[in-house]
């Protein structure tokens, strides 16, 4: 869907946005101000009202994507334009901000909307790479499945570990009832969980040869890996759902920075005109 939309009617949201891009380019290499360019020229006030209306638009996308019916413009159409008018914003405020920056709410609220920009770039490439990268993560079972096979497998480990000796039971025990998926923040972003119980399980079955009887220790380590294979497949998909999630927390909330920087600057540039 999200590569889709890079070309998506025939790329007119590119070439509007790079329509936009030239002509904001060759108003500000032919406009003469006296003394250098800056934001407060005529030309400087209207890239900067250019610039505030395509971020204000551009945030609107929140609600829009939240609510049903609506204007006539199809949600394609408004995320396609999201990409690209987000990517023009770039040349139209720098060319606004006539390239002077300083320690000040003005550069300030240039650097919060260039991270923005940066962060819809980042998910982009999230949203293009993410779907393929589940599904061939999922090799077409699903969440569910999973759950159902790995308690099917904790089933018969329990009743395997009827037959054995006290260790290794144990192990087995932590296995089927101390396995976390999921978990906090970092448990969710990170693949390999160094104290899982079923990898404790697995290495200890399969170092301890001649315990049990070796047709049952061949059950026990046939179904802890296959338990092994199931539980990183579920928590890979974990962490790629984690971190489209986590990456709306911080695009989301540095729009409202941005905004907020943006009122800041019009007020600060009013006060002192
Ligand atoms: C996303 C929108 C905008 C961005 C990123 C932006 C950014 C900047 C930056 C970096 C400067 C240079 C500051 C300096 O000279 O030290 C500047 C200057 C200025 N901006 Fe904006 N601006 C935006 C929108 C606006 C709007 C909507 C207005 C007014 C309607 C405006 C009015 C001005 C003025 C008058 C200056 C000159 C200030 C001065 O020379 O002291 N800007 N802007
Ligand atoms: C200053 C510029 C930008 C602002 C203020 C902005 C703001 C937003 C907002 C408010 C959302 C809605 C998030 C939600 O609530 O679900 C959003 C979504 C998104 N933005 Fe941006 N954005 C900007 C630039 C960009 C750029 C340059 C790109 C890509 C190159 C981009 C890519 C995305 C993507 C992929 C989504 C999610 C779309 C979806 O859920 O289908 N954004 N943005």
């Amino acid at each position: 869907m999200h590569e889709s939309l890079l070309i998506y009617r025939n790329m007119r949201y590119l070439k509007i946005s790079l329509v936009l891009v030239l002509v904001t380019g060759l108003l500000y290499v032919f406009h003469s101000p006296v003394g250098s360019p800056n934001g407060g020229t005529w030309l400087g006030y209207t890239l900067g009202t250019l610039a505030a209306g395509i971020m204000v638009w551009l945030s609107w996308f929140g609600i829009r994507k939240r609510s049903f019916g609506g204007p006539a413009m199809r949600m394609e159409d408004w995320a396609s334009a999201h990409i690209y008018l987000g990517l023009a914003l770039v040349v139209v405020s720098t060319f606004h901000s006539g390239f002077q920056f300083g320690i000040n709410i003005h550069t300030l609220l240039y650097f919060l909307m260039m991270f923005v920009v940066l962060s819809g770039v980042v998910g982009l490439y999230f949203y293009i790479r993410f779907p393929k990268m589940l599904a061939e993560n999922r090799a077409g079972l699903t969440t569910d499945i999973m759950l159902t096979q790995i308690s099917e497998l904790d089933r018969e480990l329990s009743d395997f570990s009827l037959t054995v000796d006290d260790e290794t039971a144990k192990a087995v025990y932590e296995a089927v009832h101390n396995t976390k998926i999921g978990g906090n923040l970092i448990n969710q972003l990170t693949l390999y969980v160094a104290d899982c119980p079923t990898m404790a399980a697995r290495i200890f079955v399969e170092q301890s040869d001649g315990v049990c009887d070796e047709s049952t220790r061949r059950k026990l380590l046939t179904r802890l890996t296959k338990k092994e294979g199931l539980l990183s497949r579920i928590r890979k998909d974990v962490k790629l759902r984690c971190l489209l999630q986590l990456w709306l927390y911080i695009h989301v909330p540095f729009t409202f920075a941005t905004l907020a920087a943006l009122v800041a600057h019009i007020v600060v540039v009013f006060y002192y005109w």
